[in-house]
């Protein structure tokens, strides 16, 4: 009989295709203790029989290996580059069919909130634009409908929009309830080929500080997926520590906006071919205050390339389903325009600088 540990990473292997190196090797083996305490079992192989028969199991096993960290208005700039964008592309347009944004992953709620702002200040409503946010951890996704924040997430916030934007609610804040309104969650795998397959493609796909925990060819399969859900003139942004590169989609999106941004379209016929997007950018520059805590991150260094692993079997299909106004509109009706090329960065506030608690009206 194969060993309980064997059998757990190879599960874990098919569904998420984590890169060891990046994830550290003691990560599975502290949450599959957890897990073993939770459930009352101590032989490695009866926990193992356990996960491979129950998809409840599987999932709060999953929600203990992910690394879920995630700020409000996490790097400024993707934010910035996306206000700019929707200025120009669609606030500007008011025919044009609604900006289609997807936040995969969102973790708990963080980023695609962050998002909503942005729209909202660019002057897009509700009507205007729609947000979709999928991750593959249950209990983040709960989380996010929970709308409830500590001081920590709000690390990126400026003063300003934290009195906007949130309320106190004992010692966490509340991000308000027009805001939970405009993003719709569900649970989905970025390795998934079926994931969100029935609905119309996305502007706009912020896929940020995944990438860089996954292994060379769960990496290959996560930009086949992001090819497969963007726009024809549509906009990647990873984050900082994350490449592309992986496979032939990912080799064929280019750097689309100013440093700092980490956005990406697809290469246009005939454009000459960029070097290689394996050379990862610096980063940049860290955007928390210096007398907060520093958060440890599991992330390698930037640029770091997960070592090759073999082929993994697909993963099993998402339980992904989707209703609501994002989803019920044809792809066939959009009229597009072209994409833009200048992006201001004006929107972007002093972040987190003299943030200080306070009620809110
Ligand atoms: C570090 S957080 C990043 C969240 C956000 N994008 C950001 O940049 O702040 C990583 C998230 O990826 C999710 N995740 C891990 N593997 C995934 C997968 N295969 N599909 C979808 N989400 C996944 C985790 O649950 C976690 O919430």
């Amino acid at each position: 009989m194969p060993d309980g540990r064997h059998v757990l990473d190879a599960i874990l292997n098919e569904r998420l295709g984590l890169d060891q190196a990046s994830i550290g090797s003691g990560l599975v083996p502290r949450a599959t203790r957890a897990r073993m305490r939770a459930t009352g079992l101590v032989e490695p192989a009866a926990y193992a029989e356990l996960v491979a028969r129950s998809e409840a199991e599987l999932q709060a096993l999953i929600d203990e290996v992910v690394v879920p960290e995630s700020w409000f208005f996490r790097d400024v700039l993707p934010f910035a580059f996306l206000h700019g964008l929707a200025r120009e592309g669609w606030t500007a347009r008011p025919a044009r069919e609604p900006l289609r944004v997807l936040s995969l992953p969102c973790a708990g709620g963080e980023e695609p909130f962050s998002i909503a702002v942005t729209l909202d200040e660019a002057g897009l409503g509700p009507g205007r634009s729609c947000i979709d946010a999928v991750d593959v951890s249950a209990r983040r996704l709960e989380h996010a409908r929970l709308g409830l924040y500590s001081l920590n997430a709000l690390r990126g916030v400026g003063p300003d929009r934290v009195a906007r934007w949130f309320r106190i609610r004992g010692e966490n804040f509340e991000i308000l309830q027009p805001v939970r309104d405009r993003v719709q969650f569900h649970l989905g795998n970025v390795l998934d080929a079926a994931l969100l397959a029935d609905v119309p493609k996305y502007d706009v796909i912020f896929c940020r500080n995944l990438l860089i925990y996954l292994a060379r060819d769960a990496r290959a399969r996560a930009e086949a997926n992001l090819e497969r859900l963007l726009a024809p003139d549509g906009v990647v942004v990873i984050g900082h520590a994350d490449t592309l590169g992986a496979s032939a989609a990912g080799r064929a999106f280019v750097l689309a906006a100013a440093r700092g941004a980490f956005a990406y379209r697809r290469r246009k016929p005939g454009e000459i071919p960029p070097p290689p997007l394996e050379l990862a950018l610096p980063a940049p520059p860290p955007s928390r205050p210096a007398a907060w805590p520093r958060q440890r991150s599991r992330a390698s260094p930037a640029g770091r390339r997960p070592a090759p692993s073999r082929r993994r079997p697909a993963p099993r299909p998402s339980r992904l389903r989707i209703r609501g106004p994002c989803s019920n509109r044809r792809w066939s009706t959009r009229t597009r325009g072209g994409t833009a090329k200048r992006w201001p960065a004006a929107s972007a506030r002093p972040v987190a600088r003299g943030l200080r608690r306070r009620s809110t009206p």
